[in-house]
């Protein structure tokens, strides 16, 4: 008998249905990782890492399709397509969970809440990091780890040292109400805008100017139309890695075990080089001569601060009072 007449009979001796079901235990688990930024960047670099480690640790029972630069979605699209089942996984910035409903993380918005790095560490690894991701359960999310990027930078085609600068700026902005009233506080017009969006805005002139850290302006040549940036740190960015629950819950307990372990070893990675690419950012910007850089002096940094702290207190009511509270004990631990 032929080869091919054997495997014929032994699929008929199968049965096709078996056939089929064997078929069907082999094919991979795949996992739709959408996000908007370059994968040059921090959050786009550890999604890579992720999808190495997850397919390495599962034995290739998972697979990661990792889709940068929102080719699938932007960032509300991707949101509702987590929710939908259409995407598996995401990582929006914690200042992109207003519209779920779950304003609280707009906390991590707030100007100057966080002084330092292990200032915010010590938020979003203890008890009040654990409790906010719990948040988004009721909203059938399940989160997993915060991933960092770094604190903020302002550009504008005009330098901008003095809160008096921004007077009249159209800002791009987050659709965080606390970045809305940021730029308040400073005279500006905030304009939410989604990340793909905000180059073209202001390369056409439609927004004058924005905020984000240096790997960000970067990697979306944002500098290119941006004369003037003032090293600020005003505020922070970082992000929050979730997955749709019932996808989550219904994996295999090993496989899932796996993934766990591939998003923490992808969450340590990226910890490790979020400030070191947002300094080589911020030093390949500078080289490129297209972007005066500016670092505030102590004074105008207490200028900023006067014009900005004022604002915590302003949306203590959408965000919690306590939630404010809490976050400024933890941080004050380590200072
Ligand atoms: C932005 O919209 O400016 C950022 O949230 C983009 C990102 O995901 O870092």
């Amino acid at each position: 008998m032929s080869n091919h007449a054997t495997a014929c009979v032994l699929a008929f001796a199968l049965g096709w249905g078996s056939a089929a079901t064997a078929a069907a235990a082999q094919e991979p688990i795949i996992i739709k990782f959408s996000h908007v930024v370059a994968t040059g960047t921090p959050k786009g670099q550890a999604a890579e890492r992720f999808k190495e480690r997850a397919e390495q640790l599962t034995r290739g029972r998972v697979r990661v399709e990792v889709y940068p630069n929102s080719q699938l979605y932007k960032d509300k699209e991707e949101l509702e397509a987590l929710q939908l089942g259409a995407v598996q996984m995401l990582a929006p910035s914690l200042a992109k969970f207003g519209p779920l409903g779950v304003k609280e993380f707009e906390a991590f918005d707030l100007p100057y809440i966080f002084p330092t790095k292990a200032a915010l560490y010590a938020v979003t690894e203890g008890p009040i990091g654990k409790g906010l991701l719990k948040k988004l359960e009721p909203k059938g999310i399940v989160g997993l780890a915060y991933w960092d990027n770094g604190f903020k930078v302002m550009s504008a085609n005009r330098p901008l040292h003095a809160p008096a600068d921004f007077r009249g700026l159209r800002m791009r902005i987050q659709g965080s109400k606390v970045l809305d009233a940021q730029m308040r506080a400073l005279g500006a017009y905030p304009m939410p805008l989604a990340f793909s969006d905000a180059y073209p805005a202001l390369q056409s002139g439609l927004v004058d100017g924005t905020e984000n850290p240096p790997s960000n302006m970067y990697t979306q040549r944002m500098h290119e139309v941006q004369k003037y940036l003032t090293v600020s740190n005003h505020g922070y960015l970082g992000y929050a890695v979730i997955v749709n629950k019932k996808f989550w819950d219904g994996l295999p307990s090993d496989v899932r075990g796996q993934l766990e372990q591939a998003m923490r070893e992808a969450t340590g990675f990226e910890k490790q080089i979020a400030q070191r690419d947002n300094d080589a950012a911020l030093a390949a910007i500078r080289k490129t001569g297209h972007t005066t850089i500016y670092t505030l002096t102590p004074q105008q940094q207490a200028e900023w601060r006067r014009a900005l702290l004022p604002v915590q207190q302003q949306m203590a009511d959408r965000i919690g009072r306590d939630l404010i509270e809490s976050i400024n004990r933890a941080t004050s631990q380590v200072r």
